[in-house]
């Protein structure tokens, strides 16, 4: 009898080793570490933010290259930049930069929420979830020494994270989906694509002796002004793999060797402020000719959004 439960008991924890983290378990970690009873109206990731709107302009011949009514014509964006993490007064200098949009043509909309880094910490929502939750927590070194011994995914993501300096504006940020989306060539082919918002300004960093000037607060406020003069705007491409590029991977980086598709450019104009910042970007609101990446934390996100968006409206 002794055998019986110590066998059940092994099969148990065995059961729970191996189960993956659900949505609402994320959403109750993300409201575990950073939620705030005083605010409960805030984001509990990308907490820091602003908002700026504008548009976007496809190439002319856009329906040479993709079969995508919503990009056929000038559609309203709305932008949120962010920074990672629940602190909402976390520093500009740290190195995760969100970019979330909306594409809208009162008909069609496209989500998306993007980061500065081309890859994430691993290839599915356990590792992403406990990388986040052992970063930066001095108390739990140890656990991301042995997450890193495992998963050779979160040492490549902290590497290249080590690369990234400060930018001079948002305006020179290059962000990515790292999601490989199946969007609809002319002929309703579907081709394999990740999408990247390239800065017509180019992607400009800080010296060392600059960034060490300037405060934890600055990019706001030079946005801002940067909108000021003129509209601040990113090229917009499809970057199609290769017959061997992971297309459901997004900690797997790809070679530099593909071939990209230019779609048009986002025109950002207007200064919003704070006007979005509880405002949900669900990437899983895709236009006719786009279907959704293939890759385990894509739905992942979708589900874990909407929980937290319902739980802070
Ligand atoms: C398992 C993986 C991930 C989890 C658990 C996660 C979790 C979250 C949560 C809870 C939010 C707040 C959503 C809200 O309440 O509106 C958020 C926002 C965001 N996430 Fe993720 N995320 C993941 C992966 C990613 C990836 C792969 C990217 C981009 C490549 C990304 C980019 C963003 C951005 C830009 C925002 C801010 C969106 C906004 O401005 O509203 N996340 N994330």
């Amino acid at each position: 009898m002794k055998y019986i439960f110590l066998i059940q008991a092994l099969l148990v924890s065995i059961v729970f080793a191996t189960e993956s983290i659900t949505p609402t378990q994320t959403a109750d970690f993300f409201y575990h570490k950073f939620g705030d009873k005083a605010d409960p109206h805030r984001k509990v990731n990308h907490t820091k933010g602003f908002c700026v709107s504008g548009e976007f302009l496809p190439r002319k011949d856009i329906r040479e290259f993709v079969k995508v009514p919503l990009l056929y014509t000038k559609s309203e964006v709305l932008a949120r930049y962010s920074i990672g993490g629940g602190n909402p007064k976390a520093s500009d200098k740290s190195s995760a930069h969100g970019f979330a949009l909306k594409l809208k043509n009162g008909k069609q909309e496209w989500d998306f929420a993007t980061l500065n880094s081309v890859i994430n910490s691993g290839k599915t929502p356990d590792v992403i979830v406990k990388f986040l939750e052992v970063i930066g927590d001095p108390t739990k070194k140890k656990e991301l020494q042995e997450l890193i011994k495992k998963y050779p995914s979160v040492k490549r993501a902290m590497d290249y994270g080590d690369t990234i300096g400060v930018p001079v504006s948002l305006a020179n940020v290059q962000f990515n989906t790292q999601h490989v989306y199946r969007v609809s060539d002319s002929d309703g082919k579907l081709m394999n694509a990740k999408i990247i918002f390239v800065p017509q300004a180019g992607i400009i960093e800080l010296s060392e002796k600059e960034a060490k000037k300037v405060g934890d607060d600055f990019l706001e406020k030079r946005l801002e002004a940067d909108l000021k003069k003129g509209s601040v705007n990113y090229y917009m491409y499809l970057v199609l793999a290769n017959p061997k590029d992971p297309v459901d991977d997004i900690s797997a980086a790809w070679e530099n060797t593909n071939k990209k598709i230019f779609l048009g450019t986002l025109e950002l104009k207007t200064f919003k402020g704070n006007s979005c910042n509880t405002d949900l970007f669900l990437p899983g609101m895709l236009p006719n000719g786009v279907q959704a990446p293939v890759d385990s934390v894509f739905e992942f996100r979708n589900q874990t959004y909407s929980i937290t968006h319902q739980r802070r409206e």
